[in-house]
């Protein structure tokens, strides 16, 4: 993981695996990965993610693995065939499955001769609240159920967690230093807020105490997308 180039994950939320690429291409040498959703994935397969790598670019497969333990293990296996650097799994999918992906990850890089992927959990999915929860049986609210998700993540060895930006300081307060927080919902002080509702800049996110960012149409929708980030890279003075 430390061969990430800089912070900033770009979300290639476009539909045609060509755009995907030329972005890819593009963006590379200025920022430290590239983050592949369903969308993405569903539509082009995994070559896109083989494409990515070979234009020089590390990936970040976010398809939020939620399955029986042995199902999730092989498919984190397969993504670590692929080359991913970073990928995700649902940690309400609980103890023994997330402990599954992590081994998987640990041990399919160790045998590939790779660096061993971030596996990062994702609590509770930001749009769901406190009454989405309750219909699914889930007593609590919102924000006591993402800390004790994010408490089982750790407990289950996990590298890090995916987490809104408003979430960084209460879960920094119990998680250990070592968990890495990849946040969504950055926004430069000059970009419009699209639907994010509520967002920080992205130095504003890394000081609350981020480890990554993920950032989309501030990037790819911008006129010049390399001048956007290298622009949000500037901006973080690292
Ligand atoms: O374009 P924008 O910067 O808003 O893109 C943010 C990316 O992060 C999108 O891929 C979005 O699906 C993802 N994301 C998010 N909020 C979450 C989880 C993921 O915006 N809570």
């Amino acid at each position: 993981m430390s061969e990430l180039r800089n912070p900033i994950i770009v979300a290639l939320d476009v539909p045609h695996p060509d755009a995907a690429l030329e972005l890819a291409r593009r963006l590379a040498p200025v920022v430290g990965a590239f983050k592949i959703g369903k969308e993405l994935f569903v539509s082009a397969g995994p070559d896109i993610v083989r494409r990515i790598r070979e234009a020089g670019g590390s990936v970040f497969l976010d398809l939020k693995f939620h399955d029986i333990p042995h199902t999730v293990a092989k498919a984190v296996e397969a993504a670590v065939r692929l080359d991913v650097q970073l990928l995700t799994v649902h940690t309400s999918g609980g103890l023994t499955m997330m402990q599954a992906a992590q081994r998987a990850a640990e041990e399919s890089a160790s045998r590939a001769g790779k660096p061993k992927p971030l596996v990062l959990g994702v609590t509770v999915l930001t749009s769901l609240n406190t009454n989405d929860l309750a219909e699914v049986g889930v007593p609590q609210d919102v924000a006591a159920q993402v800390e004790r998700l994010a408490g089982l993540a750790t407990r289950a060895g996990l590298g890090g967690l995916v987490c809104s930006p408003l979430e960084i300081p209460r879960l920094r307060q119990f998680l250990p230093a070592a968990m890495q927080l990849v946040t969504p919902g950055i926004r430069p002080a000059d970009s419009p807020a699209d639907d994010q509702k509520r967002t920080l800049t992205p130095a504003e996110a890394l000081a609350a105490g981020a480890n990554w960012l993920v950032i989309g149409r501030p990037i790819y929708a911008a006129p010049n997308p390399r001048a956007a980030a290298e622009k949000i890279l500037a901006s973080l003075r690292l």
